[in-house]
């Protein structure tokens, strides 16, 4: 397969959702990570764009699908440099207004100048983003890992674009875009989640919520997607982890 052109997950009359795919060396030196677009009725939003040095690629895999002039929106589902850091860049070759969480506002023009009234700030409880004729909801995801931090889910795919959580560190040269083993796979999702996600109790926020939704793929910024049972695995595996603090007090010596 070729992993540089990204692929159409979702396609049914004017709803289509598109894996934007990797740099040919997609993890020599930087933590790869994934790219998604959704386009409805002929206008388009960018799901965490990632970083200054993609900026290229993904401008020229997205122009495939869409015009640039037609991306309406661009989501941050927190603020990471892996994630917004192209944020400028982005503002500057479309006329996308930016979702992210109020408390990031301040932070991302950090990133280089950045006009303020492009960001509409999202609050705690997130709320929805309209494009065409779909609402796409926003499912708070606080302290997985960031401190003020979405999910969103695109109730027409079923697809639920969950960020960092469901992230996989791969071996350089070892990765894929779609999760085949599901245990095999835990091993390189384990030590990212003990470390990153908050506690239990966050984790445990966001399964109750994510158990409400019907998914067919769940979609992270890192590592492979999960379909179909995967993503009640993934549930499970997710719900019976220590992280953060949890995982930290549950270690000897700390
Ligand atoms: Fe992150
Ligand atoms: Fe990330």
């Amino acid at each position: 397969m070729d992993t540089t052109r990204g692929y159409v997950l979702f396609e049914e009359d004017d709803h289509k959702v598109i894996w934007l795919g990797w740099d040919e060396d997609v993890s020599s030196g930087a933590i790869q990570t994934n790219q998604y677009l959704i386009v409805n009725s002929g206008k388009g939003i960018l799901l965490d764009p990632g970083g200054v040095h993609l900026f290229s690629r993904v401008v020229s895999v997205v122009s495939r699908f869409i015009s640039l002039d037609d991306v309406e929106s661009i989501f941050f589902s927190h603020q990471d440099p892996d994630v917004s850091s192209g944020i400028a860049l982005w503002l500057g070759v479309t006329n996308a207004q930016v979702y992210i969480h109020d408390i990031w506002r301040r932070f991302v023009p950090h990133f280089g100048l950045v006009d303020q009234s492009r960001i509409t700030p999202l609050n705690d409880d997130g709320g929805t983003i309209a494009l065409g004729s779909v609402s796409l909801q926003l499912v708070p995801a606080h302290f997985l890992h960031s401190a003020a931090n979405f999910s969103l889910y695109d109730p027409r795919s079923r697809i639920l674009f969950s960020g960092d959580i469901g992230t996989a560190v791969f071996p350089e040269g070892k990765e894929y875009p779609e999760v085949d083993d599901f245990d095999t796979h835990t091993r390189l999702m384990k030590s990212f989640h003990q470390r990153a996600m908050g506690s239990n109790r966050a984790a445990a926020r966001w399964l109750e919520t994510c158990s409400r939704l019907d998914v067919s793929i769940l979609a992270p910024q890192h590592g492979a997607m999960m379909r179909g049972e995967l993503v009640k695995k993934f549930y499970d595996w997710f719900g019976n982890l220590n992280c953060g603090i949890d995982f930290f007090q549950s270690r000897a010596g700390v």
